[in-house]
């Protein structure tokens, strides 16, 4: 019953969307702060100037992760806070930030996993050309050293680049998000290259410098297609669909997996993408393809997918009134099972979830507690699929629930509710909202209550 032995159970958070603390103690701009200033970027003009205070409060936000029970949290770090020119000079008061956190986690027995890079990209490099520039791998080399060499005799798991599909895509080539660029589809390979090349680098940074022996992935967004029917025509064409390149954008898992446990990239998109790609120098793919111990994916929905009556994989339509989250994603828990599964048979490395969770329209009560039915319901489905995973062979090694507060979901501002515990955020009050009850209950029986709740 319940989960592998020595499975991880955590939630997850990031730098920008709860420390606050966005003009303090010495840090630098991100992005992010600049991005959140323009108008019309962000739902109504909010920012994470303040966000969840976490910066002044992770002592009692720790507190209540060791009241959930975590036995893990993935934190990312704010390079400008560390390194606030995002290259030379050092913030100490940045850096003893991250120290007193990683040791207040395990004082409380919960194992840090540190995000290198969470989106909060220094505001200064971007004015030296960012991921476009060659040099933003060394950049970021430069950074992950300094990290390291505070953090590693403590920190054993770290994960190098959250969700290259999103910050390059997303922020470069539709520039919904930060910095908010739309680029050539060419120069939109050119960030995407140097930021697999920084994933690298930074294997290797962690690697020379790390006290203890580390374990090191990438938390890649994980594009998932479930088949529609159990037919093996469907499955397979659900199998296809997840590995293949089919548009002009960032918006598949091969143009990133490949590269980083292949040292290629996929045919299929190097043929599409053509002409757009970069000149290639001889060394780069051997950098960016680093030995790894884990492969970090973010699963919040599946796309349903069958063969088509010439064998092609085909989307279906999920039905009328179908479940949605409040972000309007369709509930579809079976992509923990196949998302994890297919990436398994495919690449035979172990896999963590670093990511899954909903926003939900959350307000506390007229009781004071915040009743969450749906969020418990999402999570139960979906961890129930991800155990079935673990049954038929998958080797998943943790599960990162997002996340532990309610925070700043980039440009939606604090409209998304994801957290276990909610947020008041005029008050800075916290309460632990049922599903983090529900949740404790999941972690303390190593998921052996799934199907019983
Ligand atoms: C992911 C991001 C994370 C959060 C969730 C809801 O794409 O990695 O920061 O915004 O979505």
């Amino acid at each position: 019953m319940g989960f592998p032995k020595g499975f991880v159970w955590g939630a997850a958070a990031s730098s920008y969307q709860i420390e606050g603390a966005a003009h303090e103690d010495g840090k630098g701009l991100s992005t992010w702060d600049t991005f959140c200033q323009k108008a019309g970027t962000i739902w109504n003009g909010q920012s994470g100037d303040t966000a969840c205070d976490h910066y002044h409060r992770y002592e009692e936000d720790v507190g209540l992760m060791k009241q959930i029970g975590l036995q893990a949290y993935r934190l990312s770090i704010s390079w400008p806070r560390v390194v606030p020119q995002g290259t030379g000079a050092i913030n100490p008061k940045g850096l003893e930030f991250y120290d007193r956190l990683t040791d207040k986690l395990l004082a409380a027995d919960i194992s840090p996993y540190v995000t290198l890079f969470h989106w909060d990209y220094p505001d200064e490099l971007y004015r030296r050309g960012g991921w476009l520039n060659r040099d933003s791998s060394d950049w970021f080399a430069e950074y992950v050293k300094v990290v390291v060499e505070k953090l590693s005799d403590r920190v054993k798991y770290w994960i190098t680049l959250n969700e290259p599909q999103c910050f390059i895509g997303l922020g470069h080539q539709f520039g919904f998000h930060a910095p908010g660029d739309k680029l050539e589809f060419a120069e939109v390979l050119i960030a995407a290259h140097n930021a697999l090349l920084a994933h690298g680098k930074a294997i290797q940074a962690i690697r020379a410098y790390s006290k203890i022996k580390s374990q090191i992935g990438l938390a890649s967004v994980g594009i998932v297609n479930v088949p529609a029917t159990d037919s093996s025509e469907d499955v397979e064409a659900a199998r296809h669909a997840m590995f293949s390149v089919t548009s002009k954008d960032c918006w598949n898992n091969t143009w990133w997996t490949e590269p980083v446990l292949f040292g290629r990239y996929p045919e299929d998109g190097w043929e599409l993408f053509g002409s757009d790609i970069p000149p290639i120098q001889d060394k780069d793919m051997k950098t960016i393809c680093q030995p790894q111990d884990f492969l970090g994916v973010n699963i919040y929905f599946g796309q349903r997918t069958r063969a088509s009556k010439d064998g092609q994989p085909e989307a279906v339509p999920f039905p009328v009134g179908h479940a949605m989250t409040a972000f309007r994603f369709p509930v579809s828990p079976e992509a923990l099972y196949w998302g994890p599964r297919f990436l398994w048979e495919r690449y035979q490395l172990p896999i963590v979830i670093t990511e899954n969770g909903m926003s939900n329209i959350d307000w506390a009560s007229l009781d004071g507690k915040v009743h969450d039915p749906q969020r418990i319901d999402f999570l139960h489905r979906y961890l129930l699929e991800l155990q079935r995973a673990c049954k038929h062979g998958v080797e998943v090694h943790g599960y990162f629930q997002w996340s532990i507060l309610d925070n700043f979901e980039w440009t939606e501002g604090y409209k998304e509710r994801y957290g276990l515990v909610y947020v008041d955020y005029p008050t800075q009050k916290r309460i632990l909202k049922d599903s983090a009850y529900w949740y404790k209950k999941v972690i303390a029986s190593n998921g052996a209550t799934l199907g019983k709740l």
